[in-house]
């Protein structure tokens, strides 16, 4: 029997059933009650590593960490240690990196709608900024010194990555430049003393493997962008690497996006900036929750769970299919078709419908997958049912 596609890092299969770090998940599920978001330090290092072994040819390259994917604080240590810099995208994020160690020559900001107080913010920590349109960066401009870098964000115009959709696919949304609009924002930029380093752009999510000549096209663009630039130094490919997130996906390799890249700009250019939050964090994290009850409607057979939206808004949010993995029976044969319910007052918290799954009764633990990327730090307090406790393991 091939392993099923969900394992990794430290993720196994005990006599107890899943374990992660050589420890049941039932029992540290059971030490703190669910819901409980548990997450592997081993696969965290592995998922950076990969990244890192990618980007080695490039003369200089920088792994940002977009921490709106995870900030559990022993995440963002964890991922500070590994070497990794940040992404922010508000001044609350940003405070939440400087606490957590990371000075603020490694975090970029790219962010979007910003208030007075948001540039304010920025502008006195000191952080290097990608701005969306020639307005938002003349108010900033008066808030820093003359000479000040900043970046500019393109949006290519490419729609790709896992499910395009209006919640995953960037191209043509609402953010970034259109690269007609691109000369107007390099001479604002003149005019108010800020100097453009960084040509920055970011797709969307889960970049797939039939991606790679889009992705290619739209490095393409800001390869054609790039003269005009004069003092650049960085190209920042935003995130959007996925990985396999579902047994079905074929996902764009490190190795491949990180050849994409080099096609385009070569080894020996300037800086490639990323700003991965799914592929370093994603797979780490299982979401434990418990069966709260069973029942039968129109036919349809149901479980319920002891979390919902406003803890995971994964489903709900992006429509996007979850693993659910018995906890103390991981590889129990799927021979019930159930739907999945969350706790929340809407008739949208459903977490899968019609899915083939081993039969389940109250009190089964189970297992989300993936649920280290967006998970928590989407949580909200809804029906005042927003509440869960979270672990990385060593
Ligand atoms: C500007 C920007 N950069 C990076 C990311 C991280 O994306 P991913 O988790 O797909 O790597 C996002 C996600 O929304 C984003 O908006």
């Amino acid at each position: 029997m091939t392993a099923p596609w969900w394992l990794g890092g430290s993720l196994t299969i005990g006599a107890a059933g899943l374990e992660m770090a050589g420890r049941s998940v039932a029992a540290l599920a059971a030490e703190t009650d669910t819901p409980l978001y548990l997450y592997d330090s081993a696969r965290v290092r592995a998922q950076v590593a990969e990244v890192r072994a990618a980007l080695a040819p490039f003369r200089d390259a920088r792994i940002c960490y977009a921490m709106k994917a995870n900030r559990f604080g022993p995440i963002l240590d964890l991922l500070r240690r590994e070497g990794a810099d940040i992404d922010a995208c508000s001044p609350r994020e940003l405070a939440v990196a400087r606490s957590a160690g990371f000075a603020s020559a490694q975090i970029s900001v790219t962010a979007s709608s910003l208030s007075d107080s948001d540039l304010h913010a920025f502008a006195d920590a000191g952080v290097h900024v990608n701005f969306d349109h020639a307005p938002t960066l003349r108010r900033y401009a008066e808030l820093v010194p003359r000479g000040t870098r900043i970046g500019l964000r393109i949006d290519p115009g490419v729609h790709v990555g896992y499910g395009v959709n209006s919640r995953t696919d960037y191209g043509d949304s609402r953010l970034g430049l259109v690269p007609e609009d691109t000369g107007d924002a390099l001479m604002a930029a003149a005019d108010a003393g800020l100097v453009v380093d960084t040509l920055h752009m970011h797709l969307g999510w889960g970049l797939r493997a039939r991606d790679e000549a889009d992705f290619r096209r739209a490095l393409g663009v800001l390869a054609g962008l790039a003269p005009r630039v004069p003092d650049l130094r960085c190209i920042n490919v935003g995130g959007g690497l996925g990985g396999r997130l579902r047994q079905a996906d074929e996902p764009l390799s490190a190795g491949r996006w990180a050849a994409a890249i080099a096609a385009v700009f070569g080894h020996g250019g300037p800086t490639i900036a990323c700003e991965l939050g799914t592929h370093l964090v994603a797979t780490s994290g299982m979401l434990v929750a418990r069966v709260t009850a069973t029942w039968t409607k129109n036919g349809e057979h149901w479980a319920g769970l002891d979390v919902g939206q406003a803890a995971n808004v994964y489903a709900a949010h992006y429509g996007l299919e979850l693993e659910f993995v018995v906890v103390d029976r991981p590889l129990a044969a799927a021979t019930e078709r159930l739907s999945i319910g969350g706790n929340i007052n809407e008739s949208g918290d459903v977490f899968a419908r019609h899915r083939m799954l081993p039969p389940l009764a109250g009190g089964d633990r189970i297992a989300i997958l993936p649920a280290g990327a967006y998970g928590s730090s989407m949580a909200s307090d809804h029906c005042l049912r927003g509440g869960f406790a979270e672990r990385l393991l060593p």
